[in-house]
């Protein structure tokens, strides 16, 4: 009776470590899908036992190698034994996405391909869905970094772009600024002339931008004159 007992005892707690196992892995792996903003099915795409190929699985088996590959090498180059050095997780790249990318790579990419327009209904739909999450950065520094990138040589698609911005950020003497430049390099001095003055309007202390008002009027001035 006794020894029935204890057997009864140990397969419960083998069951027991075998329950915790899995839920250790379940958990493990909600946060993996979490990691990536995926369900379960994207990497578990085929039937169970199906032999079908799962691509997304396999990438995600050959992620985590190399998570562990990384996590030794920081432990490595920082001294720092594993439960004190910080570990490199999945959501350390990904953030909430299956392909971690900086906005600002995933919007000029769209700049270059399909132009402005589409630009900034990306833009729209990517910061409706992200928006106070880490995976994008949505704040006006970063736009404007973006868009003086393309200023000089599609100034149309940046004046889309910065439209866009003075609807979040409707004061912003340095948007109004940027799109005074990309107005001149439509050498459509009116405009920039109108935007410039905008722009000094909510910022007069930025003198660069005076300087830049002062001698475009200038030359307008000797163009009416001639
Ligand atoms: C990003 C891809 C990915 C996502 C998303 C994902 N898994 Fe997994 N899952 C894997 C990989 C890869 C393995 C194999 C791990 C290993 O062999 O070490 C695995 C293994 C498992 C296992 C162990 C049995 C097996 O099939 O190998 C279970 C159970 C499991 N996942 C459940 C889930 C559940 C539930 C979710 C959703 C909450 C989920 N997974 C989401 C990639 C993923
Ligand atoms: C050091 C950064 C980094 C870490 C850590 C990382 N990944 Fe990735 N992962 C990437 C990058 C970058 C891509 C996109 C590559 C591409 O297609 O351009 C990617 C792509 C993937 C993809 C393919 C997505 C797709 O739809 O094509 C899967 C799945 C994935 N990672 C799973 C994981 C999992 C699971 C972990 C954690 C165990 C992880 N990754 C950790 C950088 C990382």
């Amino acid at each position: 009776m006794k020894w029935t007992g204890a057997l009864a005892g140990l397969v419960a707690a083998a069951a027991g470590l075998l329950v915790a196992e899995a839920q250790a892995q379940t958990m493990n792996m909600q946060e993996v899908a979490q990691a990536l903003g995926v369900r379960c099915e994207y990497c578990h795409s085929a039937p169970r036992g199906s032999g079908q190929a799962e691509p997304k699985k396999d990438i995600a088996l050959a992620m985590m190698a190399m998570t562990r590959e990384l996590n030794a090498k920081v432990q490595a180059a920082t001294g720092k034994p594993a439960n004190e050095a910080t570990r490199v997780e999945c959501v350390t790249c990904h953030r909430g996405v299956a392909i971690p990318q900086p906005l600002s790579a995933i919007i000029l990419r769209t700049v270059a391909e399909k132009g402005g327009v589409a630009a900034v209904e990306q833009y729209r739909d990517l910061r409706k869905q992200f928006y106070s999450r880490a995976t994008y950065d949505f704040s006006e520094e970063a736009l404007l970094e973006m868009v003086q990138r393309v200023v000089q040589g599609r100034p149309d698609d940046a004046i889309a772009l910065l439209r866009m911005n003075l609807e979040f950020n409707p004061q912003s003497a340095k948007t109004y600024a940027l799109i005074g430049f990309a107005y001149t390099r439509k050498v459509d001095d009116a405009s920039a002339i109108t935007n410039l003055q905008k722009s000094l309007e909510l910022d007069p202390t930025n003198a660069m931008v005076r300087g830049q008002l002062e001698q475009l009027q200038e030359y307008r001035r000797r163009r009416q004159q001639q």
